[in-house]
């Protein structure tokens, strides 16, 4: 059947809306955090993998870095493996950073392989450990007591931090036109293995690979305000205001600190985008409007 003809000027005016930004960010690389929270649903899986094979076919470089806090639960329930958190972070032993690993890198990570090489892209999975990608150390955490004179360190396990970042083995896949997915697993010095919050993994790689645009997928709209209102653009200056006034919090702190170190590193802007929405990636770059919220440098 031909399309009518409000159809095709529709068709039309699409593409030509999206032809500036195509030419915008012809050539550059974009690092996307996938979050645990956006990938539960089938349908939002293919958008997706759909999205970011349209992305490298237009001459974009995107690079995945995903979460997978719902998927790790879920296995550690199926394995009878108890499980606590402190302040927000999960306790990992050995027996439960196996677990991490094996669902981080074998299930969730191969699954995004997958589903994007079957909508016809090139990925490759990856973990930190690969090429030395991410070095890491454990991550202390302390906590202030009343009735202690220094403050009490916790031991939480597998849980690791950043410490250099090596890039040499996106640029090879980059450069071959593969799509690099990175799992949030660094490696220590002595070659043990740590659980990092994937936020902070996909941030320091975009300020190290240079990266044009750092994109967080998540499951709000965007950083809301007080009154739950999505808020549209913030400099880095607003966003150290909502975290202290404690708008910005739990989940969401995470974004906020990682974005504002990646704008400090060149990194030229940081968008956090409704991941639970399909077609979200292409809605925020290739449209006008764009969707949820940008943060800049100010
Ligand atoms: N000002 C704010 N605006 C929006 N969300 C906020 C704000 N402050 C805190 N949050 C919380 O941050 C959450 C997003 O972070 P969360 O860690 O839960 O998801 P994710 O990082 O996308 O997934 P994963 O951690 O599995 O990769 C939101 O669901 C919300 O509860
Ligand atoms: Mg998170």
């Amino acid at each position: 059947m031909p399309i009518s003809e409000s159809q095709a000027r529709n068709i039309v005016g699409v593409l030509t809306e999206a032809l500036p930004y195509i030419q915008k960010f012809h050539g550059t690389t974009l690092v996307i955090k996938y979050g645990g929270n956006a990938m539960v649903d089938d349908v939002l899986k293919q958008t997706f993998a759909q999205n970011i094979v349209l992305l490298k076919l237009v001459g974009l470089n995107p690079i995945i870095v995903h979460g997978g806090g719902p998927q790790i639960g879920e296995m550690l329930e199926r394995l009878n493996i108890p499980t606590r958190f402190v302040h927000g972070m999960r306790v990992t032993d050995a027996e439960t950073m196996d677990v991490v690993e094996m669902v981080l890198g074998g299930l969730v990570n191969q699954d995004i392989v997958s589903v994007i090489n079957n909508n016809g892209g090139r990925a490759v999975g990856i973990t930190g450990k690969d090429g030395n990608l991410i070095r890491a150390r454990k991550l202390t955490l302390s906590q202030a007591a009343p009735e202690l004179d220094v403050p009490e360190i916790i031991d939480i396990g597998h849980v690791g931090d950043v410490t250099e970042v090596n890039v040499d083995v996106l640029n090879v896949l980059v450069k071959e036109d593969f799509i690099p997915v990175i799992a949030p697993i660094g490696v220590g010095e002595n070659g043990e293995s740590y659980n990092i919050n994937a936020d902070l993994v996909a941030g320091r790689v975009a300020e190290t690979i240079g990266a044009e645009k750092l994109i967080l997928l998540t499951n709000t709209p965007g950083i809301l305000d007080a009154e739950g209102v999505t808020i549209a653009s913030l400099t880095s200056d607003e966003v150290r205001a909502l975290v202290k006034a404690g708008t910005i919090r739990d989940g969401m702190l995470p974004k906020t600190n990682c974005a504002l170190s990646a704008l400090n590193n060149g990194v030229a802007s940081a968008q956090i985008i409704d991941g639970t929405v399909p077609h979200a990636l292409l809605l925020e770059l290739f449209t006008d409007a764009g969707v949820g919220t940008k943060i800049t440098n100010g």
